[in-house]
């Protein structure tokens, strides 16, 4: 018999859904709201009101895109953590009672577990062991991937997420939030070399990102003269604006090298250590074109196998939520209906 999922994902600012039979997604809706724009950042009680109007209809169009009818659905998967904690109850509430009515099964997902098995929408036949670098705008991790159901984080950031630290660059150069994908714009029409941003030396696996941040917001400050603090070198605000202006493509394109090669180093250093060279790219940043290029260059050059998403995968979407929910449904991995009981995803 094949195997229908519903899938919900809410995590944070997008509403989203969508159906899968048997790890196919017929259906991948989202409603991407646009309300935060103005603040900087995802307000979150603004984030879970729009939730509350977009869930309904989002489930709906989910369901009619896909052909499917809610009595042929075998189970309800929804994303259980991290993520905004309103943002979260919205989608864990609809999920939940749906299930109850229904009388079918409920699966508690991971956000994170979720980004890496990505990869499995248009690769199902990917090979595993493989050694997954999951970028988005809260986590960066190293995930080491035995199985759909088995995975293990071997490094992290010890601070700031990949994500964040091209939406905190972004923004002390004066661009809207979320920065990460106009940076990658402009990027393309500078010079990388141009700026040398310093690589963090932070020893295993783990990364980190706040001293990149500092030395670019020193170096902005400065108007260029330097990436350490110092107090006479700093410029007036007409200068540091003026600074930026004239030199916006190269600065981006610099960060992101930065960035990536912060990134890309740790991954190879993670291949050399676990002996894995089935690579792959998951979560919202490895939507950046620098990072694309770089890790399939990386893994030309080194003999590596390397699988990315399509970008529609790599950013929130529910698509990623019912690949997850069909495979923890394949190891009867279900969570509780019991209406005083709460979840806990485990990946
Ligand atoms: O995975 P995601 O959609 O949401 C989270 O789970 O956090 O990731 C969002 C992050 C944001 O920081 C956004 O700026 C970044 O992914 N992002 C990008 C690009 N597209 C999205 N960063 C750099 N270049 C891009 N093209
Ligand atoms: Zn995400």
């Amino acid at each position: 018999m094949p195997v229908c999922i519903l899938a919900i994902e809410s995590s944070c600012d997008e509403t989203a859904a969508a159906v899968c039979v048997d790890g196919k997604i017929l259906s991948n809706e989202i409603a991407t709201q646009v309300a935060h724009a103005n603040f900087g950042g995802v307000v979150p009680e603004l984030a879970s009101r729009a939730h509350l109007q977009h869930i309904v209809p989002v489930v709906a169009l989910a369901l009619q895109k896909s052909g499917v009818s809610l009595d042929t659905v075998d189970a309800i998967a929804y994303t259980q953590s991290p993520g905004l904690i309103g943002s979260l109850l919205v989608g864990g509430q609809f999920a939940k009672s749906l299930a109850l009515s229904l009388g079918k099964p409920l699966i508690a997902v991971h956000h994170m577990q979720a980004h890496v098995l990505a990869n499995l929408i248009e690769h199902p036949q990917l090979s595993f062991p493989f050694l997954c670098l999951t970028v988005s705008g809260g986590h960066t991790q190293l995930v080491k991937c035995d199985s759909p159901t088995r995975m293990e984080v071997i490094g992290e950031t010890i601070d700031d997420a990949a994500g964040e630290a091209f939406d905190k660059s972004a923004k002390l150069l004066g661009l809207p939030y979320p920065g990460g994908p106009l940076i990658d714009q402009y990027a393309k029409r500078g010079r990388g070399d141009r700026f040398a941003f310093p690589e963090p030396q932070i020893a295993g696996l783990d990364f980190s990102f706040s001293g990149l941040k500092t030395s670019i917001l020193y170096f902005l400050q400065n108007a260029g003269k330097s990436h350490a603090y110092h107090p006479e070198l700093i410029a007036t605000p007409e200068e540091q604006r003026s600074f930026i202006e004239t030199n916006l493509p190269d600065l981006c394109a610099s960060i992101q090298q930065r960035i990536v090669s912060i990134l890309l180093h740790k991954l190879k250093k993670a291949v050399v250590l676990t002996g894995i060279k089935n690579i792959a790219l998951a979560g919202g940043v490895s939507a950046n074109s620098g990072l694309r290029t770089g890790i399939t260059e990386m893994a030309k050059l080194n003999h590596y196998t390397c699988t990315i998403p399509s970008l529609p995968y790599c950013t929130d979407n529910a698509a990623m939520i019912a690949i997850t929910g069909y495979h923890k449904y394949l190891d009867k991995q279900f969570a509780s209906l019991d209406i005083r009981s709460s979840a806990k995803a485990t990946w």
